[in-house]
Formats: structure tokens, C-alpha cells, sequence
């Protein structure tokens, strides 16, 4: 188990040629379906209404207020996605054996499946993914971003809070989830993960640098460190599809540099597996 330990890198990220027109193709897609119906200064602007309600009004994403209306919706799928597919996909390159293939990948939170699809098209064979959503929409954007990336992939409704996770040995990703969830399903949610990655399973949770955002971080990266995990914060570059740079530069952000942290609990190859 590697010991707890805080880094922080400068990095370029360049995918393979073969997840690169993949990722290329599924951006594509995403324009094609969230700028069919809507021109792309509506976009914008319901991308800055997206990052205010992420920002200024986090009162109400517990209520499921940031996926509320096309625009935002849309303003998701084609910004945010992309954006932690690519940061994602630089952790999990990062970590030590995180590209190790689990038999099964549960996405807690999954939205439109980006960081579920991140995590798995990154292993040597790709698992089974399975997403977990409260949101009916993101549950449909997510099976269609499996199926855009050939994943064998499922995403279903349910409240990440008391759904029934499957059985192990299994990877569990949480992607900028566990900060919109109410303070006691977030709290019972850690000894959870803990558990899981006590009898064998691998867990990364990720979220943004902000402090705001994510309040109990240093409880569970204690927590994390306690069970043999790690906690990391990211910082790098990459060439950004055109039209998230678009939409970066059109909504006065700038997303040159991506920038997370993580926390990440693994047991090495062969160690102890069970179900739970
Ligand atoms: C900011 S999005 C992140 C989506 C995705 N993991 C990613 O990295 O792009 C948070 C997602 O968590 C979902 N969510 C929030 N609370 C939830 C809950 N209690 N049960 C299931 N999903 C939840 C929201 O519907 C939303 O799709």
C-alpha cells in the first residue's frame, strides 16, 4: 500500500492515438446533441448560470438544481464532461496500479458518464461500468457516452446514498459527487468506501481544488491515509477540445491549466478481495 503523500504535478496530457478519436468522436457526438436545439450564446450563458449555481448557490444542488433546464444541461455534457474525463483520465495514468483492469467499475454520481468512461478506456482490458445517478437525464447521457466508448456500461437511477453497491472486487469512482451530497448521506458514505477498499476494492474520489467546495476534505483524507490511501492534488495542461476552449474563453473562465485533487485507496495486485 502506498503511504499517504501530497503531490502535485505540471504535466502535458496526451491520450493514445486509439482513446484519442474515441474522445474526439464523443465530443462530436455531445455537439451535435446539445447544440442541435440550442444556439451556442445560450449554451454560454447557461454555462455561467451551471458555475454560479456551483459557486454562489451550492444550497441548491443538493436539490438537483445544476442539472435543471436544457441549457445547463447541455452546458454539462459539452464543458464539465470533457473537463474531468481529461483530468480523470491524468489521475488514473498517474497512480499506481489504477490502470490495473477491475472485473467491474461502479461510477457513483456518474452524470453524463465521463469519469466512469475516463477510468475504464485507461485500463489494459476495459471493465464493466456501472452508473449510479439520481438525475434520469444524466442516466441517459451516461449509457450513451458507454456506448460511445465501447464499454460494456450501464447507467441506472438510483440515490448513491443508499444504493446497494455491487459485489467486489470492483473499482468505486466518485467524481466531484460526494460535495453535492446532504452532510449525514456524506458522512455514512466514507466508512463505506473505507470498507470497500478493505476487502480489496480499489476507491478514488475526486474533487475540485476549492476549498469552499469540499469542507470535510481533510476528514477524509485522514480518514484515507488512516486506511494505507493517499490524497493528491493535480495540476496540468492539455490541448482542450475546440469547443470546451470555446466555451472557457466565451464564459470568461480558463481551464488552460485542469486542476483537482483526489483521494485514493488501493490494495496491490493479488491482495484480498471480497464481496460485501
Ligand atoms: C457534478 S456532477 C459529476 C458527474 C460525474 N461524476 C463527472 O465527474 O462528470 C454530480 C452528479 O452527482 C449526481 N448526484 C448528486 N447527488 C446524488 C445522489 N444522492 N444520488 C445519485 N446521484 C447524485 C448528480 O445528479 C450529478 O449527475
Amino acid at each position: 500500500m502506498i503511504g499517504a503523500e501530497r503531490c502535485r504535478t505540471v504535466l502535458r496530457l496526451s491520450l493514445p492515438p486509439s482513446t484519442s478519436n474515441t474522445f474526439a468522436n464523443w465530443i462530436a457526438a455531445l455537439e451535435a446533441r446539445h447544440l442541435g436545439e440550442l444556439t451556442f450564446p445560450e449554451v454560454s450563458r447557461a454555462l455561467r448560470a451551471l458555475s454560479s449555481a456551483y459557486v454562489e448557490r451550492r444550497h441548491t444542488i443538493s436539490q438537483g438544481a445544476a442539472l435543471s433546464g436544457a441549457g445547463k444541461r447541455a452546458a454539462f455534457a459539452l464543458f464539465y464532461g470533457p473537463l474531468h474525463f481529461l483530468l480523470v483520465r491524468h489521475v488514473v495514468q498517474s497512480l499506481p496500479d489504477a490502470a490495473r483492469p477491475p472485473q467491474t467499475l461502479v461510477d457513483l454520481g456518474c452524470g453524463t458518464g465521463a469519469a466512469g468512461a475516463a477510468w475504464a478506456s485507461a485500463c489494459t482490458t476495459t471493465p464493466r461500468v456501472i452508473g449510479i445517478d439520481r438525475n434520469p437525464w444524466a442516466v441517459r447521457e451516461a449509457s450513451q457516452t458507454y456506448r460511445d466508448f465501447g464499454l460494456d456500461g450501464r447507467a441506472r437511477r438510483d440515490d448513491v446514498a443508499n444504493v446497494r453497491l455491487p459485489k467486489g472486487p470492483a473499482a468505486v469512482l466518485a467524481a466531484f459527487a460526494i460535495n453535492e451530497l446532504p452532510g449525514p448521506s456524506r458522512d455514512a458514505m466514507l466508512p463505506r468506501l473505507i470498507d470497500r477498499a478493505a476487502r480489496g476494492d480499489r476507491v478514488l474520489v475526486v474533487e475540485p481544488l476549492a476549498g469552499f467546495v469540499a469542507p470535510w476534505w481533510k476528514q477524509w483524507q485522514l480518514a484515507c491515509e488512516s486506511a494505507g490511501g493517499r490524497a493528491d492534488e493535480w495540476r496540468f495542461r492539455t490541448e482542450l477540445p475546440a469547443i470546451v476552449a470555446k466555451l472557457d474563453r466565451a464564459a470568461g473562465f480558463d481551464h488552460r491549466e485542469i486542476t483537482g485533487r483526489s483521494l485514493w485507496i488501493a490494495t496491490p495486485a493479488g491482495g484480498r478481495s471480497a464481496s460485501s
